[in-house]
């Protein structure tokens, strides 16, 4: 339903359907609470932890914190000394009140028609063997295990193992190569990698265990070799594949070790504060950062945001096609799903294979409820003729969830109109690896939607935004996105480097989280995030730091400099541009750039290889040596206005990069 505007975008409110079944149903109702929240957080969260088995209750404060850096160290403890174990909680718990032989997951492959599903009784039984095998390994609470493996079952399994035995998931989306897995892999001193044989997405074969076999090489070449390797063979033996290499001395067979492994396993109880995963996320020096959530305030924040963001009830279907190797697939996939007894879609393909009806058909198969992808994927299928939507019914669907990136407000609509109907409200969710769960989203029946805004902020989040300067801006206005209290899913700090984390998030305005997104507000309150401030880019909403593809840039031999900066593009939302500086006597030609893209697939993976490589005579910087990159920015996104160039060493040079530019464009 339309209704008129506040501040001049058009609204739509909430139907009397959704209405009517919502746990929310005003957004008075979401206001008192959220008001609730806010005054007492710690009243707030306590009554939510009664929903959830704690062996024993917090030693000391239910929260602890220091959120400004002018006090001294930042630190943030919810229940600490209260032990629990997440995995209990999210199976054991959900089996005891009854829901035993409801499906926890419905699994479908690339190839359509390739399917499994499994209860809540089957998937503690995986759980408890998959805890013994790594336990047979050697593996103790606190030990870090990484995960190289295809969206599947298993990988949840091997995910929530770790979680029974107090030891640390580490997840590397199957996506990143093999230099990629490796770093990520020493970086957390992970012990032991679970991986599967390989896997396909759409045409397009992933070697996985060739490439963890690589990395392990890696590895062990810098002084960190891994004990055991375990692959899960999830290929079918009629699909031609390359050779699958095999060391015997680390490498166990998935299948084999979990057929002899008992079915029971005691949860470890774990302090509330002790670590869960550690989830790597782009940093803008171009080390990743080792994302670091502990386990009873994550456990709360994930279903409770699932619970109400989704108005979740228990006969819902819910299918987030984001993958187990982001965040989203760790809090929408497993944790908060879990935790709120779902029954989830977990998907291992593409939305265009084989055909572009793909989540239309699996929506209508799974009679899914609760849809939640990227804009990135919703710009891909709205290129492509109506009828791959229409063909199907969708008539199951109740809400529409986005997230990764800004939605513009024509694909929101097309989103709401063509896949919805209409019928069902878009919950544009915003939020963070580090945040742990949205912390900016609308609630299906209360909160009135203004496409491309992602709304009003969750309960217990305190946002605001503030200038330059670090000043709070009050009511209206454009800043940067800051939160200004702690909250239970937010991350506790960068694994190993807490410098870093204080440095990143509380360092450039103190007193606050900075999130390094700028957003406006308008009058009615609402949050419009307009992309990241610092220098990171979004491509297809995979998060990568201009200072990484920068410096792999750098490793060509002829390469002497070089500047990484977004573009806009209609689908990837932004699309990655590199300029960069021949060393001397060095010509730029077609072979170059084969081999400049191939050693960023190497080294990062496929999704950062950049839609254009511009060799220019220099780069635009200020007195310092500092590159302009903002200026690049704008020229690549063929902005009219440039702002101040006057800081330039060379202002001249910027007419002749934008002639180069357009005459790019031109030929893209
Ligand atoms: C960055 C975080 C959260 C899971 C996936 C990404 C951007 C995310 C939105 C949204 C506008 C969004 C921000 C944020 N972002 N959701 N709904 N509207 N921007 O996790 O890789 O940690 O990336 O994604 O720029 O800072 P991530």
């Amino acid at each position: 339903m339309k209704s008129p505007t506040t501040d001049s975008k058009p609204i739509y409110l909430p139907s009397d359907a959704i209405q009517k079944r919502a746990y929310i149903a005003s957004l008075d109702e979401y206001l008192e609470i959220y008001n609730a929240s806010i005054k007492d957080p710690v009243k707030f969260w306590e009554k939510i932890a009664t929903d959830f088995f704690w062996k024993t209750k917090p030693a000391g404060p239910f929260l602890n914190y220091n959120f400004d850096l002018n006090k001294g160290n930042i630190f943030i403890k919810w229940m600490e000394g209260a032990t629990t174990n997440i995995c209990y909680n999210l199976v054991d718990k959900t089996i005891q009140d009854g829901y035993g032989d409801k499906i926890a997951y419905y699994w479908e492959g690339n190839e359509p028609g390739e399917q499994k599903q499994i209860t809540y009784q089957a998937l503690l039984k995986a759980i408890c063997k998959c805890a013994n095998v790594l336990k047979g390994l050697g593996i103790k609470k606190g030990d870090r295990v990484a995960i190289y493996m295809p969206n599947t079952i298993e990988a949840i399994v091997a995910m929530l193992s770790c979680a029974r035995i107090g030891a640390v998931h580490v997840v590397v989306f199957a996506g990143f190569s093999a230099n990629a897995l490796a770093e990520r892999i020493i970086a957390a001193q992970a012990k032991l990698l679970i991986t599967a044989d390989g896997t396909f997405r759409g045409t397009k074969f992933i070697a996985l265990k060739s490439i963890a076999t690589q990395a392990l090489m890696q590895c062990k070449g810098a002084g960190h070799p891994v004990s055991h390797c375990i692959m899960l063979k999830h290929l079918h033996t009629t699909q031609q594949i390359p050779e699958i290499p095999w060391d015997d001395a680390i490498d166990c067979a998935w299948e084999r070790l979990m057929a002899s492994a008992s079915e029971v396993c005691a949860p470890e109880w774990v302090d509330g504060e002790d670590p869960l995963f550690i989830l790597y996320t782009s940093g803008s020096t171009g080390k990743p950062k080792g994302v670091l959530h502990t386990t009873g305030g994550y456990l709360l924040y994930t279903a409770t945001v699932f619970k109400y963001v989704f108005d979740y009830h228990p006969e819902d279907i819910f299918f987030c096609s984001g993958d187990l190797g982001w965040i989203t697939g760790h809090t929408f996939n497993v944790y908060g799903a879990l935790a709120c007894k779902s029954t989830s879609v977990v998907f291992d393909g593409i939305p265009t294979y084989p055909d572009g009806g793909r989540f239309w058909d699996l929506i209508d198969r799974y009679k899914v409820t609760t849809f939640y992808t990227a804009p990135t994927a919703i710009r891909t299928l709205m290129q492509l003729p109506v009828s791959y939507v229409t063909k199907y019914s969708r008539a199951s669907l109740r809400i529409l969830g986005s997230v990764g990136e800004p939605i513009d407000p024509s694909s929101w609509r097309w989103f709401y109109e063509v896949v919805g109907s209409s019928r069902c409200p878009i919950i544009d969710t915003f939020w963070q690896t580090e945040t742990g769960a949205p912390i900016i989203c609308p609630l299906p029946g209360s909160t009135p939607l203004k496409p491309g805004s992602a709304t009003l902020p969750f309960w217990g989040i305190v946002a605001t935004i503030v200038d330059e300067d670090g000043i709070e801006i009050i009511g209206r206005g454009k800043g940067h996105l800051v939160i200004k209290n702690p909250w239970p899913g937010m991350a506790r700090t960068i694994d190993g480097d807490h410098q870093r984390f204080q440095a990143t998030y509380f360092e450039p305005y103190h007193g606050y989280y900075y999130t390094g997104d700028g957003a406006q507000r308008d009058a009615d309150g609402y949050f419009w995030i307009t992309g990241r401030t610092d220098d990171m880019l979004n491509c297809s909403g995979h998060l990568i730091s201009t200072a990484e593809i920068e410096s792999v840039l750098m490793q060509h031999p002829s390469v002497a400099e070089a500047a990484a900066v977004s573009a806009l593009h209609a689908i990837k939302g932004e699309s990655i541009h590199c300029f960069i500086v021949l060393k001397q006597e060095q010509l730029y030609n077609e072979i170059m750039e084969s081999e400049i893209k191939s050693i960023i697939r190497n080294q990062i993976g496929a999704f950062a290889v950049p839609d254009l490589i511009q060799p220019v005579p220099a780069l635009p910087k200020v007195g310092s040596g500092k590159i302009m990159r903002r200026l690049l920015r704008k020229i690549v996104r063929q902005e009219g206005h440039l702002g101040d160039t006057s800081t330039l060493v060379d202002p001249n040079s910027i007419d002749q990069l934008r002639g180069l530019i357009l005459n790019k464009a031109k030929m893209l």
